[in-house]
C-alpha cells in the first residue's frame, strides 16, 4: 500500500503583497498534479502554506502602522491575498501551514536546539554582504557586479553576532545526492548547484542561521537575542505540517519523506543544498525530489511589481475563466524553463485549443446526437476498419502516453498528447462527414452511430486526462456527454467502449467561446496599462486597533482639559499652528501641532480642548513643545481628515480625565 501514498508541496509564499500570475504558476501545476495522483488513486497530500517571519515583513509592518501578526493575518486573508487565490484557481490543497502557527513554531524551536545539541549548530560572527530583500548574507565571491546574486539589487555590510550551520560537514554528501541521483530536476540545474556552491573557491560554506539584527522570527528557545533563521523556520514547513516535533498532525508515517518539492528556480539552492543538509544533520530521509520550475516573464521582461507588469490573476479568469487560466499556464510552457507571458499568446491559445479544437469537438458531437438520436447515445454496430482503427488505437494508447509525460512532470507534453487525440478526432469527423450519411438515415444510420459513439468516446477518454487541468469545464462535459461517475475513472481511461450505449446525450453551454483577438489586445492593453499608472495597489490593510497595553501603563498617561488662550502659526511651516494654553497651573503651556491644515488659528482661540501632558518636552521648528492635543484622524473622500477633541466650555481648565 506503500506506493499509494503521493505527498507534494509548493513554496511557501511571502504573504508581503498582491500575488500575480508567475506565483500561481507553481501552485496550479502543483494542483494539476495533486488531481492527476487522485485520480490514479494515491491517497494524496497536497501541502501549501505561508512562509511569514523576516525581516522584510517586519519592515512592511510597520510602513503599514501595525504589528508582524497583524499584518501577516490581514494579508493571507484580505482580497487578492494567498487564501483568495488558491480559492480563486480552484486549488485543491489538503493543508495549509502558516509559519506562525504555534504548532511550527515550538517544533522548529526544538529542531534548533536538537542540531545544536548534535554540534551542527554553534556560535560565531557573521561578516558580510547582506541583502535585504532576500534576507540573505553572501560572501564578496558569490555577489554579480557587487549586487546580490539572486535579485540583483543593493547589498550592505553587516556584521553580527550569530549561530551557524555546519553545511560544509556535509557538503560531500549534498554534491554525491545532486551528481549521482535524482534529486534534483530538471538536470539542468545540477550543474548550477554543484559549481557556484559546493564546488566553488572555499567550497559549501556554513550557513548562518540566526539573527539578532530584528525580532521578528520563531525565538531561539535557549538564546532569546536570536531569532531562528527565516529559510531555516520556512523550510520545515514540509515536515512539522505532517507532525514532525509536535503533537498537531500524525501524518509522517504515511507521507514522508515528500515525493517531490516542486519550487520556482530562484529558491532551488535552498531546497537542493541546505534542505537535505538540515535534514541529513537530523538523521532524517530526504524528499524524493526537488523539481525546479523556470520562471514566467511578461513581455519578455521579469514580472515586478515595482515594474508595474505583473499580471493580475483576477482580471484574466474573470475575463476568459479560471480553467482557461490554469489552462494555458501548463499548456504553454515547458514546466523546467522559462516562458514568456504575452496575451496574444493566451488568447492564441484559448481560441486555438479550447475554443477551436475541444470547443468545437464537444459541441458538435453532443449537437449531432441531438439533432440525429434525440440525444440517446446509439451502439457502435457498423465500424469501419480503415476509417476508425486510426482514431481507436491512438486514444486507447494514449492514457500510458500521458502518465508517462505526468510523472515525469511534462505537464505540456501530455497536453500536447490529448490534444492531438482531439485534433485526430475533428479530422475524423471530416474523414466521416456525418451530415452526408444523415441524409439517408434508413441506409447510414447504423454507420452515423458509430461514427458518433466513436467521437464520444473519445472525448469522455480525453475528458478524464484533462480533468487535472480543468476540472470545472470536465465536469461539464461529463454532463453534456453523458458519462457518469464509473466512466470517469482512470482505468476506463484505458478501456476503449466504456460509455454505455443510451445514456442522454445534451448540446450544453459553449464552454470556450472564441475571443476576437484584436479587440481583445486592444482592451486588455488599456487594462494593463492603467494598472500599470497605478503600479498596482498592495492588498489593503483592514483597520487595526493598537497593540495592546497594560492597565497601569494607561493610567501613567496624564490627559487635561486645556483652554486656548492664543493661537498662532508658526513662521516657515505650512504645517504647524503653535498654542498658549492654560492647563490649570497658573503657568502657559505651550504646545505645537501639526493641524495647520485644517484649522484658522484665530477659530480656536477661547475652545477647550483635550492635551496629553507629561510627554517629554521636544523641539519642532526651534520651539518647544510641552505636550499633545488630541485629534481624531480619519479618512472624508478618501483624504486624510483631522478633527481637534473640543469639549464642553463648562469643563475648568486642568481638568484630568480618567
Ligand atoms: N517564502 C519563500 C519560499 C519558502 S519555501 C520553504 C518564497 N516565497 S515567494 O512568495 O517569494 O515565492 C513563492 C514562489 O513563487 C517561488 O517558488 C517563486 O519562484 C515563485 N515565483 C514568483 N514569481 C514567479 C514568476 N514570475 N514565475 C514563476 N514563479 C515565480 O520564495
Amino acid at each position: 500500500m506503500d506506493n499509494k501514498h503521493f505527498y507534494i508541496t509548493t513554496p511557501i509564499y511571502y504573504p508581503s503583497g498582491k500575488l500575480h500570475i508567475g506565483h500561481a504558476y507553481c501552485t496550479v501545476a502543483t494542483d494539476a498534479m495533486a488531481r492527476y495522483k487522485r485520480l490514479c488513486g494515491y491517497d494524496v497530500m497536497f501541502l501549501t502554506g505561508t512562509d511569514e517571519h523576516g525581516q522584510k515583513i517586519e519592515d512592511k509592518a510597520k510602513e503599514a502602522g501595525v504589528t508582524p501578526q497583524q499584518f501577516v493575518d490581514n494579508i493571507v486573508a484580505a482580497p487578492g491575498g494567498v487564501l483568495d487565490l488558491w480559492k480563486l484557481m480552484n486549488v485543491s490543497y489538503d493543508r495549509f501551514i502558516r509559519t506562525t502557527d504555534e504548532y511550527h513554531v515550538a517544533a522548529i524551536q526544538k529542531i534548533f536546539k536538537k542540531m545544536y545539541g548534535n554540534g551542527d549548530i554553534y556560535k560565531g560572527s557573521y561578516k558580510g554582504k547582506y541583502c535585504k530583500p532576500c534576507e540573505s548574507f553572501w560572501t564578496e565571491s558569490q555577489l554579480v557586479d557587487g549586487k546580490c546574486p539572486d535579485c540583483g539589487r543593493e547589498v550592505v555590510d553587516a556584521e553580527e553576532e550569530a549561530y551557524f550551520f555546519r553545511a560544509s560537514k556535509y557538503a560531500g554528501r549534498v554534491r554525491d545526492l545532486l551528481l549521482n541521483t535524482d534529486f534534483l530536476e530538471p538536470k539542468s540545474r545540477v550543474n548550477e548547484m554543484v559549481n557556484n556552491f559546493i564546488d566553488c573557491e572555499g567550497g559549501l560554506q556554513d550557513l548562518c542561521v540566526s539573527r539578532t539584527s530584528f525580532t521578528w522570527g520563531v525565538p531561539v528557545g535557549f538564546d532569546p537575542g536570536h531569532v531562528v533563521y527565516v529559510w531555516l523556520d520556512a523550510l520545515f514547513n514540509y515536515m512539522t505540517a505532517l507532525g514532525y516535533q509536535n503533537g498537531k498532525y500524525n501524518d509522517l508515517e504515511k507521507f514522508w519523506p515528500a515525493d517531490v518539492h516542486f519550487v520556482g528556480k530562484e529558491i532551488v539552492r535552498f531546497h537542493a543544498i541546505y534542505w537535505p543538509a538540515f535534514l541529513m544533520s537530523l538523521d532524517l530521509p530526504l524528499p524524493k525530489k526537488v523539481y525546479g520550475h523556470g520562471w514566467l516573464n511578461f513581455n519578455g521582461d521579469k514580472m515586478s511589481k515595482s515594474k508595474g507588469n505583473v499580471v493580475d490573476p483576477h482580471l484574466l479568469s474573470e475575463r476568459y475563466g479560471v480553467d482557461a487560466l490554469r489552462f494555458f499556464l501548463l499548456r504553454t510552457f515547458p514546466f523546467g524553463s522559462d516562458g514568456n507571458f504575452t496575451n496574444e499568446l493566451l488568447i492564441q491559445t484559448i481560441n486555438t485549443d479550447l475554443a477551436n479544437d475541444l470547443g468545437n469537438l464537444v459541441s458538435r458531437t453532443t449537437a449531432m446526437a441531438e439533432k440525429y438520436f434525440g440525444g440517446r447515445l446509439p451502439e457502435a454496430r457498423q465500424t469501419n476498419p480503415e476509417l476508425d482503427e486510426g482514431l481507436i488505437a491512438q486514444v486507447s494508447a494514449l492514457r500510458d502516453q500521458y502518465e508517462g509525460q505526468m510523472e515525469k512532470y511534462q505537464f505540456q507534453n501530455a497536453l500536447e498528447l490529448v490534444f492531438k487525440a482531439v485534433q485526430r478526432a475533428n479530422k475524423y469527423i471530416d474523414e466521416n462527414a456525418p451530415w452526408a450519411l444523415a441524409k439517408d438515415m434508413e441506409a447510414n444510420g447504423t454507420r452515423l452511430g458509430t461514427v458518433l459513439y466513436h467521437l464520444l468516446e473519445t472525448v469522455r477518454i480525453c475528458t478524464i486526462l484533462l480533468t487535472p487541468f480543468m476540472p470545472e469545464s470536465c465536469e461539464k462535459i461529463f454532463q453534456q456527454t453523458g458519462a457518469d461517475a464509473s466512466c470517469q475513472t482512470w482505468d476506463s481511461a484505458a478501456e476503449w467502449g466504456v460509455l454505455p450505449a443510451g445514456v442522454t446525450v445534451r448540446k450544453g453551454e459553449n464552454l470556450f467561446p472564441r475571443i476576437d483577438m484584436a479587440q481583445e489586445l486592444e482592451e486588455l492593453g488599456r487594462i494593463q496599462e492603467e494598472a500599470k499608472k497605478a503600479a498596482l495597489p498592495a492588498v489593503a490593510i483592514e483597520p487595526q486597533l493598537e497593540e495592546k497595553v497594560d492597565f497601569e501603563t494607561f493610567c501613567k498617561s496624564d490627559f487635561r482639559a486645556v483652554k486656548v488662550k492664543d493661537c498662532q502659526r508658526v513662521k516657515k511651516s505650512d504645517k504647524l499652528l503653535k498654542f498658549t494654553l492654560d492647563d490649570g497651573t497658573g503657568t502657559d503651556r505651550q504646545i505645537l501641532s501639526g493641524i495647520a491644515k485644517w484649522y484658522n488659528p484665530e477659530d480656536l482661540i477661547g475652545k477647550t480642548l483635550i492635551a496629553i501632558v507629561n510627554l517629554p518636552p521636544r523641539k519642532m521648528m526651534g520651539q518647544e513643545s510641552q505636550g499633545m492635543l488630541i485629534s481624531a484622524v480619519h479618512t472624508e473622500k478618501g483624504e486624510e481628515a483631522l478633527n481637534l477633541l473640543m469639549v464642553d466650555d463648562k469643563i475648568p481648565a486642568g481638568a484630568k480625565l480618567c
